[in-house]
């Protein structure tokens, strides 16, 4: 049985499938799996969320399964892939990570059955080999063009830190976030809005991310730095992969900074950072929603530190630095925008950097 995590994204948004930065953390909301060994020649899988949709598919076909049940099959798939022999299983999900929220419900379902079955079967896989698994089986199993920040941070982040994920090495630097000593709580605004063309959206800029890198002769956007920015744009031939190259490079930027500030004990600095993340995403990649820029302003009027979107966009969660006695006032200041604003009201909740996928 083991328990993978949900996360939130601090900041390094749409860096990742260009090689570059992003600083998640896991939240404690997560996945379990449990999985056991049966004398069946079947794969088995329920959801304590899908009560009446088991799935059930024989070990030696599983190919082609599509809806959640993609997401556990395909797991298994990959370790099938790797040449691992599977017995028959039986495996139980159960998670309280909202779906659809930008909170990575998927990561954390799919890297808990890893885990599990790695450790059930005594694989001995590494937690960076499991990165790559998991990955695989998003990308190439159920076909979500994602860039493996997320993964990384179900499998490899540690209680009161970030992750500084290295989207070129694919390794992660655990970073201190510790919330407490600087009197600040981390809230997370969901805001319940979700646009239906998401994931086309999110295939169209990885595509011009990978436009713009072959027009200016680099492997990827990472390869642009700052410096060179201005070069690099004069020689776009359109306003759009123009904005979208100065949100990747600017992004990278910010998370390295954001970095250094928390190295240097000053996670209440951070706050213009997360702003200037927020603008970018809104103005040059496009990828905020109005409920978004709605709860964010709303959050900056009651007094936070910072606020930005998390995750791949188009609505999920926005996230607020906020001191502990300011948590009601910042959610009631954003409930309050919404009324006015006409959008169903939002939800709540503070997060705690937590720790990866372990036993439970
Ligand atoms: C989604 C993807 C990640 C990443 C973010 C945006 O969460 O799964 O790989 O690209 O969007 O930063």
């Amino acid at each position: 049985m083991y328990r993978a995590p949900g996360r939130v994204n601090l900041i390094g948004e749409h860096t990742d499938y260009n090689d570059g930065f992003a600083l998640p953390l896991a939240i404690q909301q997560g996945c379990t799996a449990t999985v056991r060994v049966t004398d069946g020649v079947e794969i088995r899988v329920t959801s304590t969320q899908r009560a009446d949709d088991p799935v059930v598919v024989p070990v030696a076909e599983l190919g082609g399964v599509e809806g959640w049940g993609a997401y556990p099959v395909g797991v298994l798939w990959a370790f099938a892939e790797r040449g691992v022999q599977l017995p028959g299983l039986d495996v139980r999900l159960d998670s309280d990570v909202p779906g659809g929220a930008g909170l990575s419900s998927s990561a954390a379902l799919i890297c808990a059955l890893a885990a599990a079955v790695n450790d059930l079967l005594g694989l001995g896989l590494s937690r960076p080999d499991l990165v790559t698994l998991t990955h695989r089986t998003e990308n190439d199993y159920v076909g979500a063009p994602t860039g493996g920040m997320d993964q990384m941070a179900a499998l490899l982040c540690e209680a009161d830190h970030v992750l500084l994920c290295d989207m070129r090495a694919w390794s992660g630097t655990p970073v201190p976030f510790d919330l407490g000593a600087a009197g600040l709580e981390l809230l997370v605004v969901d805001t319940h809005a979700r646009h239906h063309h998401a994931d086309g959206e999110y295939a169209d800029r990885r595509a011009a991310c990978e436009k713009a890198a072959g027009l200016l002769g680099v492997a990827a956007l990472r390869d642009v730095s700052l410096d060179d920015l201005d070069a690099a744009l004069g020689r776009l031939p359109d306003d759009v992969l123009r904005r979208r190259v100065r949100h990747v490079v600017t992004e990278d930027a910010r998370v390295l900074s954001t970095v250094e500030l928390l190295r240097a004990g000053r996670l209440r600095d951070i706050g213009p950072l997360l702003n200037a993340s927020q603008a970018s995403m809104r103005d040059d990649y496009e990828i905020t929603a109005p409920e978004v820029d709605t709860a964010v302003e709303a959050l900056l009027g009651a007094g936070a530190h910072g606020a930005r979107m998390t995750g791949g966009g188009f609505g999920g969660c926005v996230i607020a630095l906020v001191p502990p006695n300011g948590v009601t006032r910042a959610t009631n200041a954003v409930q309050r925008a919404y009324r006015k604003a006409g959008f169903a009201p939002a939800s709540a909740f503070t997060v705690h950097p937590s720790s990866g996928a372990h036993p439970a």
